[in-house]
């Protein structure tokens, strides 16, 4: 695979494939010198036109562990503030002779047009409201490895998991979606009609995607609880009336998580807005695994970046 750019370009079959790699990768990543030579000589971009704090990090960190060189693009500092294009940008950086960019930006789409002007590989950290796939994938690796299971298609059935919050404008909730349901999980949209995105048939159609405006109903039926982030800067509208009475139907407080089943896992992908969609404090719930996605997101960056550089599993286990 030599771009990362969406869920649905990786298919069921290259999610497993990512996930049987990050499992060697999370090996890599408990011994005490936490490094291999994988990607030595190899330069790696963070090309970030949006803010970021553990994306960022983690792909930089992943990138480390397998001795790649990274660049950073910070683009307060860069000539983009000079007017300089994204194409004139990405030429400029390529010219230097990278091997990966690694994108985020707020316009959808961005990633295919950058792929159409270097021959570097590029990694989708986030487009907008559309894909952010490696949050999906470490997602994925959370709950497979939570749960003792072994990644293979079809791996998640039998498990339900609710999506709760702001649909609309995440990129997580899309990718999340397509990613577990590849996998055989069902998913319950939970989200007041307002935060919904305008057309959800693509996804209910398959049938293994259903949509509820009720937490209360689900919550102590699920297998997943997955909190999304009230994404107030993508709001040019108010679409809830306000955070009080939001965070009172859909928020994750103490009597909501006191429901939840034995085994049941809560997740979020950061940043959190505490007291919004999580009131809990996330270390009071037991099933909470909100920093070990965080954790874990290192060992899949790994996975993918070895992955879109051509690597294969006998050569990180040198
Ligand atoms: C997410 C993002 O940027 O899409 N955060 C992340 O990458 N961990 C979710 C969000 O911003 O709400």
């Amino acid at each position: 695979m030599k771009h990362l750019r969406s869920i649905d370009e990786l298919g069921a079959d290259g999610i497993v494939r990512i996930l049987e790699l990050s499992a060697h990768m999370a090996e890599v990543n408990r011994r005490s010198v936490p490094k291999v030579p994988a990607l030595v000589g190899r330069t790696v971009v963070s090309l970030f036109f949006e803010d970021s704090t553990r994306t960022r990090i983690s792909f930089e960190t992943a990138a480390r562990r397998l001795s790649a060189d990274t660049m950073t693009f910070s683009v307060s500092t860069s000539s983009v503030n000079k007017g300089e294009s994204l194409r004139d940008t990405v030429e400029t950086v390529s010219a230097m002779g990278v091997a990966v960019f690694v994108v985020r930006h707020k316009t959808s789409g961005v990633p295919w047009q950058i792929s159409q002007w270097t021959d570097a590989s590029v990694i989708n950290a986030g487009d907008g409201w559309h894909q952010h796939p490696t949050q999906a994938l470490l997602d994925c690796h959370t709950i497979v490895t939570e749960r003792g299971l072994t990644p293979a298609v079809g791996c998640l059935a039998g498990l339900r998991i609710a999506i709760v919050g702001d649909v609309k404008h995440s990129r997580v909730a899309r990718s999340c979606t397509e990613a577990f349901t590849a996998l055989g999980a069902r998913v319950v949209i939970v989200a007041p009609a307002t935060l919904l995105p305008p057309d959800s048939s693509p996804w209910t159609d398959g049938g293994n995607v259903e949509i509820v405006d009720d937490l209360d109903e689900v919550i102590g039926g699920v297998d997943v609880v997955y909190m999304l982030r009230m994404q107030r800067e993508r709001m040019a509208e108010a679409l809830v009336p306000n955070l009080g009475e939001y965070s009172t139907r859909f928020g994750l407080d103490r009597r909501r998580a006191g429901k939840l089943r034995d085994g049941a896992l809560v997740m979020h992908p950061g940043p959190m807005n505490r007291g919004v969609e999580m009131v809990v404090d996330p270390l009071e719930v037991p099933g909470s695994v909100v920093t070990t996605q965080v954790t874990n997101g290192v060992s899949v960056r790994m996975a993918v970046l070895f992955d879109v550089l051509g690597g294969s599993e006998t050569e990180v286990s040198r």
